[in-house]
C-alpha cells in the first residue's frame, strides 16, 4: 500500500543548537546557498542561551558563512540576515517555549521545521517541551545522528519521540544520504541494465567498502571518545551505503519504497560476528584534548558483514572506516569472479586480476571499471586497464549534502532521511560489536590502520586501496 509520506512545505525554520558547531560548519553555509538559489523563503528562528544578543547571533551566522565561503555575496547575505530571529532562553524554562510559540504565531507559522542540532540526549526533552506548547501539531522535527547509542536506546528514543511526533514527521539525518555521490548508487544500479544481471552472488566474489579519513578527531575529542568509529560512522553512513549497494530495486520512485527495500536488506544482514571485527586506535589519539589517557575507544574498525539474501548469500562484504589513515576517500569496490579458465597467460606471469567496479563516493566521485586487455607484444597475455569517469568533470559540480537535506526538510520530502525500522536494524547489526568489542590495536597515522585487519579477508586477499 502506498502511504503519502510527503509533508506540506514549511513556513518557518527553528534551529535548536543554532550557536553550536554543526550550525556553524554546515547549517549556516547551507542556508546561504538556499538563499542564493531562492529556496529559502521562511523566517529562521534560532534558540540560544540567554546571554546571546540578536547582534551576536547575526554576527555568528555571518562569520560562519564567510568562513565557509570568503567570497560570499553581500546581496545574498543581507536578506538572509533579515530572516534571522533569536529566542533567548533556557530549554529548562517553560517561558522559552511560550516565547517560541508566540514568535511562530507572529510569523503566522503553522508548519515549522524544528531542527535539532543539539546533543541526542536532549532530543526527548525538546520534543516534550514542543508538545507542552502545542508545537508538535505545527510542524516536523529533524534529528541529527547519532540516533541512539545502541539497539535498545534507539528503540527507546523512537518510542519516546513517537509519543509526540508521528513517524512521518520525524526526519532523521544521515548526511551521507544527502550526498549526490551516494544517491548516485541508486541511479547507477537501477538505470544501467547491463549491471543488474551481474549484481549478485553468481558473479560477485566479494565487496569492500572503505571510508577513510586522513584527519584525526580535530578538536572533537570529548564527543568522539564517548562514541568511537562504530557508532560514529559504521552504524550509520557505512551501513546506509551497503544497503544501497545490496538492496533490491524499489517498487516505485516514492520514498516509502526505497525505505522498504533498505529495511528488507538490513533485515537479511546478520549481526556482526565479533570474531570478524578488528578495532584500531591511532597512536596519539589519547593525547587529543578531551580524550581519556587510557581510552579504549576505536578510531578505526574493519568488519565482515554477511547478507543472507537470495542475491548475496555466501558473498563476503568487508567494510572499514578510520581516522588518521593514508587518504581521505570513500569507495565501494565490487570484485567479480575470475573467468572459469585462464586462457591468456602465455608469458607465465602472475595470474590476471579480477574485474572490479570501483564506486568513488568521496570528494572526486565517479566510477572506475577495471577490465582485462591484451598486453602489447607477441604473447597472448592480459593485464588490467581502467575505464574511469570523474562525475564532476563529466556532469558538473554536486551540491553539498546539508544544502540538499535542509531544502528537503523545508519542502517536506522524506526521501533522503532514515526511517525508524532501517535505523533500528543497523543498530541490531552492530550490537555484538558494541557488546564484545575485543582489543583495540594501535596504528600509526598515515597508514591503512592496524595490520590485524588484513586477517579478516583470508584467501590471500587484501584490502584494496581507494583509487584516488
Ligand atoms: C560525521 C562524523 O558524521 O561524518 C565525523 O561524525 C566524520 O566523524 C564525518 O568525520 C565524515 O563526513 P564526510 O562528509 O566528511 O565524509
Amino acid at each position: 500500500m502506498l502511504v503519502d509520506t510527503h509533508q506540506p512545505t514549511a513556513d518557518a525554520l527553528v534551529l535548536f543548537g543554532s550557536t553550536g558547531d554543526l550550525a556553524k560548519r554546515k547549517l549556516f553555509p547551507a542556508l546561504y546557498h538556499l538563499e542564493r538559489t531562492d529556496q529559502l523563503n521562511v523566517p529562521v528562528i534560532g534558540v540560544a542561551r540567554s546571554d546571546w544578543s540578536d547582534e551576536a547571533f547575526c554576527q555568528h551566522a555571518h562569520d560562519a558563512i564567510i568562513a565557509a565561503d570568503p567570497h560570499a555575496d553581500a546581496a545574498v547575505l543581507e536578506p538572509l540576515m533579515k530572516r534571522l530571529d533569536l529566542i533567548q532562553g533556557d530549554y529548562a524554562d517553560q517561558s522559552t517555549w511560550e516565547t517560541l510559540r508566540d514568535t511562530l504565531d507572529r510569523h503566522s507559522s503553522s508548519n515549522a521545521v524544528f531542527y535539532m542540532a543539539i546533543p541526542p540526549s536532549m532530543f526527548p526533552e525538546v520534543a516534550r517541551r514542543l508538545a507542552s506548547v502545542g508545537l508538535n501539531e505545527r510542524g516536523r522535527i529533524v534529528v541529527e545522528k547519532p540516533f541512539g547509542r545502541d539497539y535498545e536506546s534507539a528503540v527507546q528514543l523512537n518510542t519516546t519521540l513517537h509519543t509526540v511526533f508521528p513517524e512521518e514527521r520525524i526526519f532523521r539525518i544521515d548526511h551521507y544520504l544527502g550526498k549526490e555521490s551516494v544517491e548516485d548508487l541508486l541511479v547507477f544500479r537501477f538505470s544501467n541494465t547491463m549491471l543488474e544481471p551481474i549484481w549478485n552472488r553468481r558473479y560477485v566474489r566479494s565487496v569492500q567498502v572503505t571510508m577513510s579519513e586522513s584527519i584525526g578527531v580535530e578538536g572533537r575529542g570529548s564527543f568522539y571518545d564517548g562514541v568511537g568509529a562504530i557508532r560514529d560512522v559504521l552504524q550509520n553512513h557505512l551501513l546506509q551505503v551497503v544497503a544501497l549497494l545490496a538492496m533490491e530495486p524499489p517498487a516505485g520512485p516514492e520514498p516509502q519504497f526505497l525505505s522498504d527495500e533498505k529495511a528488507k536488506v538490513m533485515t537479511a544482514m546478520s549481526a556482526i560476528d565479533p570474531s570478524r571485527l578488528v578495532r584500531g586506535q591511532y597512536v596519539g589519539y589519547r593525547d587529543e584534548p578531551g580524550v581519556a589517557a587510557d581510552s579504549q575507544v576505536e578510531t578505526y574498525v574493519a568488519a565482515q558483514v554477511t547478507i543472507e539474501s537470495w542475491r548475496w548469500a555466501g558473498v563476503p562484504w568487508f567494510v572499514r572506516v578510520g581516522k588518521g589513515l593514508t587518504t581521505a576517500a570513500t569507495e565501494a569496490v565490487i570484485e567479480f569472479h575470475s573467468p572459469p579458465r585462464m586462457l591468456f597467460d602465455e608469458a607465465g606471469g602472475p595470474p590476471p586480476g579480477r574485474n572490479l567496479v570501483r564506486l568513488r563516493l568521496g570528494k572526486r566521485d565517479g566510477v572506475t571499471f577495471t577490465l582485462q586487455a591484451k598486453t602489447p607484444g607477441p604473447h597472448l597475455d592480459s593485464q588490467d586497464v581502467d575505464v574511469s569517469v570523474d562525475f564532476a568533470a563529466a556532469l558538473g559540480e554536486r551540491s553539498e549534502a546539508y544544502e540538499r537535506l535542509l531544502s528537503d526538510a523545508l519542502r517536506g520530502s522524506p526521501r533522503r532521511f532514515a526511517r525508524q525500522d532501517v535505523v533500528e536494524q543497523t543498530w541490531r547489526v552492530v550490537q555484538p560489536a558494541l557488546d564484545t568489542p575485543g582489543p583495540v590495536h594501535p596504528y600509526f597515522r598515515g597508514t591503512w590502520g592496524p595490520a590485524e585487519a588484513e586477517r579478516l579477508l583470508g584467501n590471500g586477499d587484501h584490502w584494496l586501496a581507494p583509487s584516488i
